[in-house]
């Protein structure tokens, strides 16, 4: 059985460096372009319930405005302090032209 892909965006409806909230499979997530290529995440930082839609993306990281914790878009995982637990990450295609996001 194929995985329950959703078409969130249009293929070039971000630029490298934006971000867009989304909401797939009852989650609110963010898609995110980070040079160049899409990233699905969890809209809230690990480390207290703040959205880092309010943060910024550099690079392949995540930074959380808050208290300043990045996270790696590709695993999710902290880099650095205070934030010492991951965000969740879910599979990314491109295809006719979309985005698809796996939320489950
Ligand atoms: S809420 Fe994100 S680092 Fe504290």
């Amino acid at each position: 059985m194929q995985a329950p892909f959703e078409a969130v965006a249009d293929i070039d409806e971000l630029s490298p460096g934006e971000m867009k909230k989304i909401h797939a499979g009852g989650r609110r997530l963010l898609l995110c372009n980070a040079e160049g290529d899409y990233y699905a995440v969890d809209e809230m930082c690990s480390h207290e319930d703040y959205s880092l839609y309010l943060g910024c993306i550099q690079g392949r990281k995540i930074k959380c405005s808050l208290h300043g914790s990045y996270f790696d878009l590709a695993s999710g995982a902290p880099l650095v302090e205070p934030a010492d637990e991951p965000i969740r990450t879910y599979p990314v295609k491109l295809s006719a032209g979309r985005v698809w996001v796996d939320p489950s």
